[in-house]
């Protein structure tokens, strides 16, 4: 879906598709040669890291496993509390396995520390972060991934993987939404 098909509902675009583009390949690039000669486990957080994590494995140039996992995050509103439980966990053992954690956005970065000491606590040999993107004026943690995203101000947005109510994840660059469509939502 591309933002002409939903103008209505669109403020603005804040990041197009060539610029997530070029982040992730600039990523994929440091990967490659980060985790040369070594196993790499991709952990994607459903359901926002799905686009990314494709997108990212297919840029590399070396062998890449992946896992899935699924997380709530319990606060009030749109904001997490840090209080986080596993909806549906991994299927895979990682002991000794190098992590590497691909993540849509870090707001607070409450969810992403949880799940990284988790997988710490479990053995992992080495757990790094790469989130798409960052919004650093809303951090509550001092988590700094490896893998630097793009830094976004502090607004809602959404697309390439980002849901408004299960919405627009399907969007394919990054986006912000018009006040309207919170207020509908609202009524
Ligand atoms: P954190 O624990 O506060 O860092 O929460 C991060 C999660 O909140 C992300 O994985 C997203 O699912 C969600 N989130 C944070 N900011 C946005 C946004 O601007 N748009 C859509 N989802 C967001
Ligand atoms: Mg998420």
């Amino acid at each position: 879906m591309k933002i002409s098909d939903v103008a209505e509902d669109i403020d603005r675009e804040l990041v197009t598709r060539a610029q997530i583009d070029a982040k992730i390949e600039e990523v994929a690039r440091q990967v490659s040669q980060d985790y040369a000669g070594r196993d790499v486990l991709l952990v994607g957080v459903l359901k926002g890291a799905v686009n990314t994590l494709v997108a990212l494995s297919q840029a590399m140039s070396i062998n890449a496993q992946m896992d899935f996992v699924s997380l709530s995050s319990y606060g009030s509103g749109t904001s997490s509390s840090g209080t986080v439980t596993m909806r549906q966990d991994l299927s895979t053992d990682v002991r000794g396995r190098n992590v590497l954690v691909v993540e849509d956005i870090i707001d607070s970065g409450l969810t992403l520390e949880w799940l990284v000491n988790e997988l710490r606590r479990r053995g992992a040999a080495s757990v790094e972060v790469f989130a798409l993107f960052d919004k650093p004026a809303r951090h509550k943690t001092e988590l700094h991934p490896k893998y630097q995203g793009i830094v976004i101000p502090d607004e809602f947005v959404v697309g390439f993987g980002l849901d408004y109510a299960e919405k627009y994840r399907n969007l394919d660059s990054v986006a912000i939404l018009k006040p309207s469509v919170y207020s509908k939502e609202a009524k």
